[in-house]
Parts: C-alpha cells; structure tokens; sequence
C-alpha cells in the first residue's frame, strides 16, 4: 500500500513536471543522466513523501549547516542571514554538503569548483540580511541608486525579479535579494547561468541599479 502511494506521488510531481519540462530538462540541474540521482530529475531537490517538514516545497536534500564569511566580512549562518530558497541553493553550492545527499542518503559527490560559491561570500553579490530591499533604515545614498520596490519585486520596464522573504532574527519580516531573485531553479526562459531574466546588457543588473 504504502508503495502503491509512492508511484501516484511520484507521478503527480511529473504532472507538475510537464510544465517544467521544457525549461529544467537537459538544464545544468537536470541530473537524471549523471548516475546519482537515480535517473530522475527532481529528486534530489523534491521529494512527494517523507519531505523535510522544517522546510517547504516538500524538500529532499540535506541542508547545509555551515558558518559563512559574509560579504562584509562579518560571521554569519544560513538559518540567521539568507531567506530559506537560497539555504536551499547553499546546500549543493557552498561545497559542504555533497550532492548525493538527498533522500536521507549520505553522498560523497561535491560541487565542482566552477560552480562553486563556497562558505567565503566576500567575493559574492551580497544576499540576505546583507541586501535588504530596502534597508530597514536606508542611508542616504539609497535614495536615486535603487529602483523603488513594489510588493516584493523590482521592475524596470519589462524586466522584473523578485525579492525573497527574510526572517530577522532580531525581529520582523523584510524583503531581500536571494539566489532566486537573480536566477531560477528550473531555469525557466533556459537563459544562461540560470538567470531568471535574461541578463543581456546586464538587464539583471539594471533591473535593480540605477546606473
Ligand atoms: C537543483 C534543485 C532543484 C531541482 C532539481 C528541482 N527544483 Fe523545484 N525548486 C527548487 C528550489 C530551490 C525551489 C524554491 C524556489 C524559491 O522559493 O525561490 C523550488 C520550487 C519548486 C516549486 C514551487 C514553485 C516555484 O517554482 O517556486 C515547484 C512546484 C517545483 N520546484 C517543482 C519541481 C519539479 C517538478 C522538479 C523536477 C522536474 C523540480 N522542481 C526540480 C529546486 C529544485
Ligand atoms: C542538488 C544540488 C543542487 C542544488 C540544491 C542547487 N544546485 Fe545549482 N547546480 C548544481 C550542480 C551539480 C550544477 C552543475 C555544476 C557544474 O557542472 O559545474 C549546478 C549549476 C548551477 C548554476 C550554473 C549554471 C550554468 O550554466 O552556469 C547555477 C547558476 C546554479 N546552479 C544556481 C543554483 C541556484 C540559484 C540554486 C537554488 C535555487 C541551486 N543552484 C540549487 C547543484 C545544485
Ligand atoms: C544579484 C544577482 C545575483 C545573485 C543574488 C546571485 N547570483 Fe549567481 N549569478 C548571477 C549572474 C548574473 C551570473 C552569471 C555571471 C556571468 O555572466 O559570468 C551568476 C552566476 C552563477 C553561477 C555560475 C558560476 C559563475 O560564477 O559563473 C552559480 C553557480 C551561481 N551564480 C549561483 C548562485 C547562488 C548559489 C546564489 C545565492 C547564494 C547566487 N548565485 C546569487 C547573478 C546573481
Ligand atoms: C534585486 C536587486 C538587485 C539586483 C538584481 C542586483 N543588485 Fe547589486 N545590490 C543590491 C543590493 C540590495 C545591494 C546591497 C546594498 C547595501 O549595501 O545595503 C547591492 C550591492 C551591490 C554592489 C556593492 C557591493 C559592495 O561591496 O558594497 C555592487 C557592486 C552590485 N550590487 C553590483 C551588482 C551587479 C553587477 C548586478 C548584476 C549581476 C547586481 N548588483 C544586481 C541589489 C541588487
């Protein structure tokens, strides 16, 4: 019985898959060819039962746990500093959690280093509690850099991203730039590098930046 449940899941999954098809298949996270993550595609992100519960999108991998330098340089963790879509990035990318960890399996398969990002973010555009949007107290040169945010996006023309949502852990919910503000999962538009807008002319970079 208890299997029988497992295929239907598996097959309502694909259901939402068929939408995706096009855009994460044969994608740079399309690993159902690369041997460990049992031919299938979503897996090692999402799984239909026996989901982590402390995160949502019924989530399958092993999360990272690592201490971060930040891009100020300042000590910081996932849980504390980054809205929860970009821990999840952060588990295969900083290099600390190999990406066969999933399913509660213990891989031993990392990152290569051009994909990289690592647990030293000083050499990365800041994210998470580093890149509220805006500032709770924005300082004066905020005003006329940034583009205005309007109910958790930023727009210029018809180029939109979205901002994520942070928990402060001192208090409050704010909007932040994350992974998936700048790039999609599923990569969905198949732009390079995952972007979720196309950054021709730096329209990714523009889209926020007022330059
Ligand atoms: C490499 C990891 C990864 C793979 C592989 C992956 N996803 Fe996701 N998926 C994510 C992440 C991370 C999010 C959360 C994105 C966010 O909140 O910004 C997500 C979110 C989702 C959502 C919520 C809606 C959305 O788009 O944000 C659905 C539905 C989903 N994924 C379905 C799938 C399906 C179906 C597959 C396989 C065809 C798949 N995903 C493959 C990482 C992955
Ligand atoms: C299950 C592990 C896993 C997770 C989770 C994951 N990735 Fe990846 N990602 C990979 C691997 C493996 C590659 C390909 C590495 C290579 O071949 O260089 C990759 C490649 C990429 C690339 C490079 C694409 C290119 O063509 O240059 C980007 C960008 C990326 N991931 C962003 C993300 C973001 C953003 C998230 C969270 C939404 C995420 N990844 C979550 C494993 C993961
Ligand atoms: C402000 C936008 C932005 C944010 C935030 C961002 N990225 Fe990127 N990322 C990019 C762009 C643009 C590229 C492509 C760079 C290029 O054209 O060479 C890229 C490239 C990458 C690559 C491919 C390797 C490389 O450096 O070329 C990976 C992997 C990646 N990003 C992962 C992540 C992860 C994980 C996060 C969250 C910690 C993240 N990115 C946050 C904009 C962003
Ligand atoms: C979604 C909005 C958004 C996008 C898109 C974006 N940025 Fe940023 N950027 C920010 C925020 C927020 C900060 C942090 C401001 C602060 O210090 O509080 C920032 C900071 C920076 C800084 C200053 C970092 C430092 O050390 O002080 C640079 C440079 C920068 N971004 C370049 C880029 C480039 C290049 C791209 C395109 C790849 C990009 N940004 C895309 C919002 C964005």
């Amino acid at each position: 019985m208890k299997r029988r449940n497992f295929w239907l899941g598996t097959a309502a999954l694909l259901g939402l898959a068929s939408t995706a098809n096009a855009q994460i298949t044969n994608s740079a996270h399309d690993f159902s060819g690369s041997g460990w993550a049992d031919g299938e595609i979503c897996k090692p992100c999402h799984t239909p039962h026996f989901a982590d519960i402390t995160m949502p999108r019924l989530w399958n991998h092993t999360l990272t746990t690592a201490t971060y330098t930040l891009h100020d340089g300042s000590t910081g963790t996932a849980t504390a500093d980054f809205d929860v879509a970009s821990r999840m990035c952060m588990s295969c990318h900083d290099g600390t959690v190999a990406l066969d960890s999933f399913g509660g399996r213990n891989g031993s398969l990392y990152i290569p280093n051009r994909s990289k990002i690592g647990v030293d973010l000083r050499d990365d555009h800041p994210v998470g509690s580093e890149a509220q949007y805006p500032p709770l107290n924005p300082p004066t040169w905020w005003s006329g850099a940034f583009r205005p945010a309007t109910k958790g996006s930023v727009a210029n023309g018809a180029d939109r991203l979205s901002l994520k949502s942070w928990v402060n852990p001192s208090g409050g919910t704010q909007f932040v730039v994350g992974c998936t503000t700048c790039h999609n999962a599923h990569n969905r538009g198949n732009f390079p590098h995952m972007t979720a807008i196309t950054n021709a002319s730096s329209r990714v970079c523009l889209t926020c930046h007022i330059k």
